[in-house]
């Protein structure tokens, strides 16, 4: 038998209302989480780990964190989150308070071990601002803790996207300070991965020399608006996540990253029939 790679799913952007309320009047963000959980539930092999990489209330409220944690108690996977533009730093932490937090107020940093890799979660929010910026502290505890060993492959993950995906209104609030990360990825080849949220759609491009990746949302999609033709909109697009997976072997072994839509699809079928031939 071939090995299982280790599997870390990373779902973003939840949006979670109080109880009933639609967000921006039209889409049921509490149903498109329980289809995500139940995805995530049934896939096989079983991931390893969940990031839930920011935007996980909308407002914030209280009510909101205690809507989402009653969406989040089916998930049977352990899992782990950092807040988005959408999110409010003490509300998330009296939210999930057995978290292991890098800093004891401030930023919700986080390095979680998970079978050889290392998972940084790095707090991009700003209190009350819709863009990115990692906090001082944040960025002496990253190069710090990737100095901390040279073997393990470490994935980065935060909500605001260090680059401009080529939609205006949200380049406009993506990370602000995208060459401090960039001089620290730049330090530490076993970083393997930059994977953010925040523009509901799956993108991909290099940063620092390291593949970067926005997730797709369980909701809706931001418009593909490339050129300022519409006002900010958004679309409800097919629903996914991602899933990174990772083979260990020879120097950091392999990444790879999937994009897993959400919904129930006919399949699968085999290809071949009991005689080995093609059906
Ligand atoms: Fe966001």
């Amino acid at each position: 038998m071939p090995q299982k790679p280790v599997c870390i799913a990373q779902i973003s952007d939840l949006h979670i209302k109080r109880p009933g309320a639609m967000a921006y009047g039209r889409v049921d963000t509490a149903k498109a989480l329980e289809r995500c959980v139940a995805a995530l539930n049934e896939f096989t092999p079983a991931p390893d780990f969940v990031v839930i990489s920011g935007d996980l209330a909308d407002t914030p409220t209280a009510e909101e964190y205690d809507h989402l944690k009653r969406l989040l108690a089916p998930l049977k996977l352990p899992f782990a989150s950092i807040p988005g533009n959408h999110d409010a730093r003490e509300m998330m932490r009296a939210a999930f308070p057995a978290s292991n937090y890098a800093q004891s107020s401030g930023p919700l940093d986080q390095r979680i071990e998970i079978a050889g890799l290392d998972l940084l979660l790095l707090d991009s929010s700003v209190p009350s601002k819709p863009h990115g910026q990692l906090d001082p502290a944040t960025l002496e505890w990253l190069n710090a803790t990737l100095a901390s060993s040279s073997q393990r492959p470490a994935l980065l993950f935060l909500h605001h996207p260090p680059f401009g995906a080529g939609i205006l209104h949200m380049d406009r609030q993506n990370l602000f300070n995208a060459d401090a990360l960039a001089l620290i990825v730049r330090r530490h080849p076993r970083v393997r991965l930059v994977a953010t949220g925040h523009v509901h759609r799956a993108t991909l491009t290099m940063f620092a020399g390291v593949p970067t990746t926005i997730c797709p949302a369980p909701n809706h999609a931001v418009d593909l608006d490339l050129a300022e033709l519409r006002e900010p909109s958004f679309r409800i697009e097919p629903p996914a996540f991602h899933l990174h997976t990772w083979f260990p072997g020879e120097g950091f072994g392999s990444l790879v990253t999937h994009q897993v839509p959400i919904g129930q699809f006919d399949g699968p079928h085999p290809f071949f029939g009991p005689d080995g031939k093609l059906l």
